[in-house]
């Protein structure tokens, strides 16, 4: 999946699309921001290590 979307809304239980799917929302979610890459992680994993990680300076 494709976006120009650049925040990461880091609630596990936040969806990002609309409850009828056919419009996103403002933010990207875990799944989509974390997990192409860490694929054997969960979104709780993610949203408990979301904040400042990867974060330039670090
Ligand atoms: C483009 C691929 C990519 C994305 C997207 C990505 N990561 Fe990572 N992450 C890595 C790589 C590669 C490492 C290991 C190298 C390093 O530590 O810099 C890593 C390391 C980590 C680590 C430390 C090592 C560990 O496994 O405990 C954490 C925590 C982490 N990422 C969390 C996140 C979170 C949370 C997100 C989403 C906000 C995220 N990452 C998005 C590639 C990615």
């Amino acid at each position: 999946m494709r976006s120009h979307l650049f925040r990461i809304n880091t609630d596990p239980k936040a969806s990002m699309f609309t409850d009828d799917g056919n419009f996103a929302k403002d933010f990207i979610t875990l799944n989509f921001a974390c997990l192409a890459c860490h694929e054997d992680r969960t979104v709780e994993w993610a949203g408990a290590n979301a904040k400042g990680i990867h974060s330039l300076g670090r």
